[in-house]
């Protein structure tokens, strides 16, 4: 047979499925269910509270009276259903300090990935850079090499908590630059941009005539009294910036598919006019359920007051192991630790896997300086005590590979 791999964009002929290679994806097929009936702890997926229930009891009433009246076997617009806009309008006042018309500024999208890539469609092309900080969610990358752009790595600093630092953007910028894309707060770092330098990076991007494309997937849930800045409020950004929002992440509600995109109209024109061929239309009965969720967003107080639990939980028992240095997320479900010192990332993930039965992801997808490092979600599971059972294994488990480098290294 001829190799049909040879017609299709290289971003697909290099493509990974898992089908062909010993790779184990977890995140394809039923490779997530097999592992969980060995007895595996999946920490892998960003996903709050997986694989258990936590869905809000008015989300669920919301979704399935959308569903038991019959209404749920139609369509909404495909670029949204019209009350729920109204909502999002109402929370983009209030938390990302957005006044903006429901009915021009907001398409709503099955998930943020989708809308994420519906984001970069318009604007990147053969040839064009994107630049993306490093480490990032792995879709930015993704996305731009589907498009048929390149990209520009752009290192976050490490000493400072994985900071941003505009430097870093001016030292590396092209000629063929046409993009930037954020991920805010940061994917796998679970860092929290500052205002100062949102502000330069805004300066920047202006001074350049880029397009931004910011995603804020993880907004809901941010410690320690952080400021959260959404970076199209600032001024001279509105103009040149698609925010993209999910319902899945703080609220916990990744399997109803329901994300967001806000963008100004000569943008938003663009996309309206090509939503029912790139994403047909968001899920009606999911799109209720959103709506349930905005209109009585109570919940969130709890999720937050779990999660900060479950980040200075697994920081207090991960962070003094010999070998691993961790950083306190300021936001979210997900921790990250520099595992360099005790072997290959992907031999710490193997060792988590054989001696603790907990399944983390290495570093180095989320970019190349994400080498060396693990993500672990800790906003998984419902029961503390099965977290803090896992999470008690991970420590024991990298205690064991600490003392064993130590003796390797003594002989
Ligand atoms: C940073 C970030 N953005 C977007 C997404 C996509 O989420 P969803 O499509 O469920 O909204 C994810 C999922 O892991 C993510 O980590």
């Amino acid at each position: 047979m001829n190799d049909i791999t040879g017609k299709m964009r290289k971003a697909f002929r290099d493509a990974e499925g898992g089908l062909f290679g010993d790779v184990e994806k977890a995140d394809v097929g039923d490779q997530v269910v097999v592992l969980m009936k060995q007895g595996y702890t999946l920490m892998s997926w960003a996903d709050a509270f997986f694989p258990d229930s936590a869905t809000p009891a008015h989300v669920s009433r919301a979704t399935a009276d959308v569903i038991l009246e019959g209404r749920g076997a139609h369509y909404t617009a495909p670029i949204g259903s019209g009350s729920l806009k109204v909502k999002i309008a109402r929370k983009l006042k209030r938390e990302n300090q957005l006044d903006v018309d429901p009915q021009r500024n907001i398409l709503i999208t099955p998930g943020s990935d989708s809308g994420l890539f519906f984001a970069m469609i318009p604007f990147v092309q053969d040839g064009d850079d994107v630049m993306i900080p490093d480490p990032s969610y792995p879709n930015n990358a993704q996305n731009t090499h589907i498009l048929g752009g390149n990209v520009i790595d752009v290192p976050l600093d490490p000493a400072k908590g994985w900071a941003l630092d505009v430097r870093a953007f001016e030292e590396r910028i092209t000629p063929a630059t046409k993009m930037v894309v954020l991920t805010n707060p940061n994917n796998p770092t679970a860092n929290v941009f500052r205002r100062e330098a949102l502000e330069a990076l805004a300066e920047f991007i202006i001074r350049h005539d880029l397009v931004c494309v910011v995603d804020q997937a993880f907004e809901d849930i941010i410690f320690d009294d952080i400021e959260m800045v959404t970076i199209a409020s600032l001024p001279g950004m509105w103009e040149r910036t698609i925010s993209v929002f999910s319902f899945s992440k703080g609220m916990g509600l990744s399997g109803y598919r329901v994300g967001y995109l806000v963008t100004n109209d000569v943008i938003m024109d663009k996309l309206y006019g090509t939503a029912v061929s790139v994403i047909g239309a968001t899920n009606t009965a999911a799109q209720a359920g959103a709506e349930a969720a905005l209109d009585d967003p109570s919940f969130l107080n709890d999720y937050r007051r779990i999660q900060k639990y479950r980040r200075d939980f697994c920081y207090k028992a991960l962070h003094d192991i010999p070998g691993v240095r961790m950083y306190k997320s300021e936001s979210g479900i997900l921790s990250w630790l520099d595992v360099s010192a005790l072997g290959a990332e992907s031999d710490v993930v193997k060792h988590l896997r054989d001696h603790a039965k907990v399944l983390v992801n290495g570093g180095s997808v989320y970019g190349p300086s994400g080498r060396g490092h693990i993500r672990v979600v800790h906003g998984v599971l419902s029961s503390d005590e099965k977290f803090e059972d896992a999470v008690c294994r991970m420590r024991k488990a990298l205690l064991d590979l600490s003392k064993n480098r130590k003796r390797e290294a003594s002989c």
